[in-house]
C-alpha cells in the first residue's frame, strides 16, 4: 500500500492533479486502495495530451469533404434486387451472421436511471428495448431456422445491471447461451482546466470511452475469436436505442457479398436540417461520416440540384462488418473527440455538485471512424419508417413517444 501510495503521490504532482487525494486521509482501507488503483490505471500524460487536443480547432476546415453514392434499396433494377436477395438470404440461412449491439452508453439524455435497453417505451406489452430487438432474433429463427448468436456491449457502470435483466427475464427465451456480455474501457472526465473530475471522494469520474471503444473491447472479450469458431462470415453491429433497426436484412448482406465490399450500411435520408444526427460524406476521398456535434451549418444545410440535403445520408448505427474488418481493426487508432458535457463531481469542500451547465470533457472514440481506414464500403440507404425509430430524449423528439409510434405504424403497415 505504501508503495502505491507514494507512485499515486508522485504521479499527482507531476501532472498536477493533486485534488485526486484530497479526501484521502478520510476515506477506510478499502477505499484508500480502490482509489490508489483507480489512480495507477490512468495514463496520465495521455490525458494531458486530450487536454490540449481540446484546444484545437475543428480538423473539417483543413478536410475535402464531398457528397457520397448510396444505392436506394426501393430503386434498384429488379435483378439486381433478387440477386442481393438470394445471396442474402443465403448468407443468413447458412448461419454467416452475427449481431453485435452496442449498450454501453449511458443514455443521459434519456433519463433512465438503468441501462438504456431496459427501459419500457411503453407499449401494451410493457416490452423493454431489449426485448423488442430480442424478438428480432426471435423472428430471424422462425424465418431463416438459424439461431444468431447475439453480443452485447456493456460498460463497468452498466455490465452488472444488463446482465441481471437479462437472467431475470430468463433471457427472454432466447438460448441464453447465444447471448454474450463484453465490457468496453473508461476513461477519465476531465474540467475545463484540464483537472481530473472526482465523482466521490474516493472515485474518479470515469465515463465509456464512446462506441469506438468497441474495437478494442472484442478483442479484449476475445469475440473476434469466439465469431471465427461458428465460422461466422458477417457481423452486424447497431446501437442499442433504435427499435427499429433491421439486424438480419438479406439486401444490405447481399449488396456486400455481390459488389465485393468490406463493410455496408444502411442509411436513410435526413429529416431535417439540423436533425441531431451524423452524415455520410466523402474526406478527402475516403468514406466517413460529420457528426453533429461537429458539423458547420453549412455541411448541415447545403442541398443539391433537386433540393435534397448534399449530406443527406444519415448514419443510423446499422453496418455490416467483414469479419475480416474487425480482425484489423484491432490494430487501428481512432481519433478521440471531445464531447462537452454536465458531470456531477465533488467540490473541493467535498460536496456533492449536480451542475445545471456542461461543464467538463469527455472523451469518445466514435465507431464511424474506422470507415476512414477502408477502401470498400458500400451505403445502402433505405426508409425511414421501416429502419430508424430511435430513442434519445426524455420528451420531443426521438423520444420512446416518437419511436413507440413509429413502431406500431411498421407493423401495422406489415399486417395491411
Ligand atoms: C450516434 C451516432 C450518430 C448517429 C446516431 C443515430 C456515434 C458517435 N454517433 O449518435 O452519428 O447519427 O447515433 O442514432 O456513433 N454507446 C456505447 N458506448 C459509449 C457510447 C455510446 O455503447 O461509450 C452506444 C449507445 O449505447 C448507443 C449508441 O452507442 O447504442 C449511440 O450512442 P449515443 O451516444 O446515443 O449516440 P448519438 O449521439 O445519438
Amino acid at each position: 500500500m505504501d508503495k502505491k501510495l507514494k507512485f499515486a503521490q508522485e504521479q499527482v504532482s507531476i501532472y498536477k492533479q493533486e485534488q485526486l487525494l484530497r479526501f484521502y486521509n478520510e476515506l477506510d482501507e478499502k477505499q484508500k486502495s480502490d482509489l490508489l488503483n483507480q489512480i495507477a490505471s490512468i495514463d496520465f500524460d495521455y490525458m494531458k495530451k486530450l487536454y490540449n487536443q481540446t484546444q484545437i480547432k475543428n480538423e473539417l476546415k483543413t478536410m475535402k469533404i464531398d457528397s457520397v453514392d448510396y444505392i436506394d434499396k426501393y430503386n434498384l433494377p429488379s435483378e439486381k434486387l433478387n440477386e442481393y436477395k438470394k445471396i442474402g438470404t443465403e448468407a443468413i440461412s447458412s448461419g454467416k451472421l452475427a449481431v453485435i449491439t452496442m449498450a454501453g452508453g449511458q443514455g443521459t439524455r434519456l433519463g433512465h436511471s438503468g441501462p438504456k435497453g431496459t427501459f419500457d417505451i411503453g407499449l401494451d406489452s410493457g416490452k423493454s428495448i431489449f426485448e423488442i430487438l430480442c424478438d428480432k432474433f426471435k423472428e430471424v429463427q422462425e424465418k431463416y431456422g438459424i439461431t444468431m448468436p447475439w453480443y452485447i456491449m456493456t460498460s463497468k457502470a452498466n455490465n452488472y445491471e444488463t446482465v441481471d435483466f437479462f437472467e431475470r427475464n430468463s433471457y427472454f427465451n432466447y438460448p441464453k447461451n447465444k447471448i454474450n456480455f463484453f465490457i468496453q474501457n473508461e476513461i477519465p472526465a476531465l474540467d475545463f482546466n484540464g483537472k481530473i473530475l472526482l465523482e466521490e471522494k474516493a472515485k474518479i469520474s470515469e465515463a465509456p470511452n464512446g462506441d469506438g471503444g468497441i474495437f478494442n473491447a472484442l478483442h479484449k472479450f476475445n469475440v473476434i475469436q469466439d465469431i471465427k469458431n461458428q465460422n461466422i462470415e458477417w457481423v452486424f453491429i447497431g446501437g442499442v436505442d433504435n427499435i427499429l433497426a433491421q439486424i438480419a436484412d438479406p439486401i444490405l448482406i447481399g449488396a456486400a457479398i455481390v459488389e465485393n465490399k468490406e463493410i455496408a450500411c444502411k442509411t436513410v435520408e435526413k429529416a431535417y436540417e439540423q436533425e441531431k444526427v451524423g452524415v455520410f460524406c466523402k474526406k478527402n476521398g475516403k468514406i466517413g461520416i460529420i457528426e453533429y456535434t461537429e458539423r458547420t451549418d453549412e455541411i448541415a444545410s447545403k442541398r443539391d440540384k433537386d433540393g435534397k440535403f448534399l449530406y443527406g445520408d444519415t448514419n443510423i448505427l446499422c453496418n455490416l462488418f467483414n469479419i475480416k474488418v474487425l480482425e484489423k481493426a484491432k490494430e487501428v487508432k481512432l481519433p478521440q473527440h471531445t464531447v462537452i458535457k454536465k458531470i456531477n463531481y465533488v467540490d473541493e469542500f467535498g460536496k456533492k455538485i449536480y451542475p445545471e451547465e456542461p461543464n467538463a470533457y469527455k472523451f469518445e472514440n466514435f465507431f464511424f471512424d474506422v470507415f476512414e481506414m477502408i477502401d470498400d464500403i458500400i451505403l445502402v440507404r433505405g426508409k425511414r419508417e421501416e429502419e430508424f425509430a430511435p430513442i434519445k430524449n426524455a420528451k420531443g423528439v426521438d423520444s420512446p413517444e416518437t419511436a413507440k409510434k413509429l413502431y406500431m405504424d411498421y407493423f401495422l403497415n406489415r399486417l395491411a
